[in-house]
């Protein structure tokens, strides 16, 4: 059993928990995941490392189906069944020159580790995080202490620049040179972003978030198109050259089990309830 250390509510939906798993901790680098489960009953699910500390690890999650729902419920104190990781290939950090890190909404969970291996590795970090409004805006004040600069965009201008991330890296790279950038965020948000990198020839990476099962190769459930081939997220990824991915197909693998997701959170929310005679916080 694995402790939760802490939680927190960061934003609408936006749940950050630090878990006890010192084999995982001790491992972990920059781009990696793990598989969580939350009880015997419970799926596995797949989510980045967003910090590591001593021997516990953080994750950032929003609360959109049956597993993160349950996830988001727990308090300090409770223990959740397994945590398999680290897993997936490590980010490839190297002294770039200057490396531009973006997180879209959720995805912004997945930069402070990235930003800081890229520091550390002696670039110019430069830190661009956006969301749809700014009450949906995570961890900008532990990025503006990470990176050497930080942008923010809202969608609708409640919050930084007025637009998309895309946007602010669009005019970030028409005034300085960019080595290399890391996108993290919707797979839409990947597509545009990595549309902006591509004619300044930037070598950009995505990690990709495709449905995942096992997490370790063996159920082909997160197979991705990169460059014509296929691959496996978990074991040749997450992280890929985001110039060779197939962003569409990525997004119409997607939604493959919208139905059974539908379900599987309608069923979970009316047990809960009624097992708490009514309180849909059980
Ligand atoms: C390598 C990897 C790292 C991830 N890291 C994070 C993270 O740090 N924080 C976070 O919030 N989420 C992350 N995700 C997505 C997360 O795993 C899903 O949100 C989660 O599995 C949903 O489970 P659920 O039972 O709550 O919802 P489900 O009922 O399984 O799904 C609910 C909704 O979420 C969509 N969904 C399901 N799986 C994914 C997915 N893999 N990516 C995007 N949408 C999905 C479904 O299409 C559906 O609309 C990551 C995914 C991958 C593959
Ligand atoms: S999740 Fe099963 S092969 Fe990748």
């Amino acid at each position: 059993m694995y402790l939760i250390e802490e939680t927190k509510q960061l934003a609408d939906r936006v749940f950050q928990i630090w878990i006890r798993a010192p084999h995982v901790a001790r491992h972990a680098k920059a781009g990696q995941f793990l598989m969580i489960r939350v009880a015997e009953t419970g799926e596995r699910i797949p989510l980045t490392i967003s910090a590591v500390d001593g021997d516990s690890v953080r994750v950032i999650f929003m609360a959109i189906g049956k597993t993160t729902t349950w996830l988001s419920r727990l308090a300090t104190g409770d223990t959740v069944l397994d945590v398999a990781g680290p897993l997936g290939r490590p980010s490839e950090i190297k002294p770039y020159g200057t490396c531009a890190v973006i997180g879209g909404g959720v995805g912004i969970a997945s930069i402070p580790i990235i930003a800081a291996a890229a520091k550390r590795a002696g670039n110019y970090v430069i830190g661009i995080i956006g969301a749809r409004n700014s009450a949906l805006l995570i961890l900008e004040e532990e990025l503006a202490g990470t990176c050497d600069e930080l942008h923010v965009a809202t969608d609708d201008g409640s919050g930084g620049t007025h637009g998309f991330v895309s946007d602010v890296l669009k005019t970030a790279l028409q005034k300085q040179k960019i080595d290399c950038a890391w996108v993290v965020g919707p797979a839409m948000m990947m597509k545009v972003t990595s549309m902006v990198t591509k004619p300044f020839g930037v070598k950009t990476f995505v990690s990709l978030n495709p449905i995942m099962v096992d997490g370790t190769g063996m159920c082909g459930s997160c197979r991705v198109l990169v460059g014509g081939t296929t691959r496996f997220a978990c074991v040749d990824g997450p992280e890929f050259d985001a110039h060779q991915v197939d962003f569409d197909l990525l997004i119409q693998r997607q939604r493959s089990y919208l139905n059974e997701e539908k379900s599987a959170i309608e069923e979970y929310l009316v047990h809960t309830c009624q097992c708490s005679g009514g309180s849909p916080h059980a």
